[in-house]
């Protein structure tokens, strides 16, 4: 029987559909899959298409696409969500590169990069949180990164990707406080995976020392350990991979 389930949105992120394998091992979990893109070649597997799994397809991260989605999340109220990953975050496309030097910084990425990274997360903070709001304790995850810390920037460049990350956490810190007095059964978390070898990542990999690259099902381990383990106490957290808090 289904006593609680878990959201992943954005979830053809490898990240995502790691975390997904793992949650359904639980078969008392439900797993609520909500994505544009059901191509990825494991969303095609048994392990998505099992009746414990609910997918649910949306044409873009725009304020109605997500309204409809909340609608029909809405109807699949049997077991209350406990578990929220919000996976969505883009660093590179084919027409966006991370920013060297001020000479590449470009406005049309910067918007793209800010509505991917932040306004897409930050709306459904928005549009979730009336139906989270209740008695049962809900781990909200947001994939932040850690070069969205304002206080840990020594390095400088990917102007575009370090602010939306840096404007996600505001957006985290903000609501959270306002959480804390309306929805209080409800955590925020800002997380940073670490590097990952996924595609975001496939194009920066060659300096990262191999053991400083984690698999997908590493990191979706990690993360589902921090998960239990972090208590539902009306504070946002930023934490690693490791469970260990960064300055914001
Ligand atoms: N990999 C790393 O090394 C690393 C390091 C630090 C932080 N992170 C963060 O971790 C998260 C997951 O990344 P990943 O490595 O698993 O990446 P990934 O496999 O490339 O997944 C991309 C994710 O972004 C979403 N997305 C793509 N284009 C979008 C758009 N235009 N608007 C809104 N959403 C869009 C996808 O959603 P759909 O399912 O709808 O396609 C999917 O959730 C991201 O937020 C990333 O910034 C990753």
């Amino acid at each position: 029987m289904t006593t609680q389930q878990t959201l992943i949105i954005g979830a053809s992120s490898d990240i995502g559909m790691a975390i997904a394998k793992q949650v359904q091992t639980d078969k008392n979990t439900g797993l609520l899959l909500i994505s544009r893109n059901f191509k990825h070649a494991d969303m095609q597997t048994s392990v998505t298409n099992s009746p414990q799994v609910t997918k649910i397809r949306v044409k873009d991260y725009q304020p109605q696409s997500i309204d409809h989605a909340i609608t029909q999340l809405a109807q699949h109220n049997q077991a209350p969500i406990t578990r929220v990953f919000v996976c969505n975050g883009i660093l590179h496309n084919d027409t966006i590169k991370p920013e060297k030097r001020l000479e590449d910084f470009d406005a049309q990425s910067f918007i793209q990069v800010m509505t991917s990274n932040t306004l897409t997360p930050m709306l459904w903070i928005q549009k979730l949180t009336p139906l989270l709001t209740g008695k049962s304790p809900c781990t909200f995850v947001l994939f932040s990164a850690r070069v969205g810390s304002i206080s840990d920037n020594r390095l400088g460049g990917w102007y575009s990707y370090r602010a939306s990350k840096a404007a996600l956490n505001m957006m985290i810190k903000t609501a959270a406080i306002e959480l804390a007095r309306r929805a209080k059964n409800i955590k925020l978390i800002a997380f940073h995976p670490g590097t990952t070898d996924t595609p975001l990542s496939k194009p920066f990999q060659k300096n990262v020392p191999e053991n400083k690259l984690f698999s997908a099902e590493f990191v979706a381990k990690q993360l589902l350990d921090i998960v239990e383990n972090t208590p539902i106490d009306q504070s946002p957290s930023y934490l690693d991979w490791q469970g260990e808090t960064i300055n914001w």
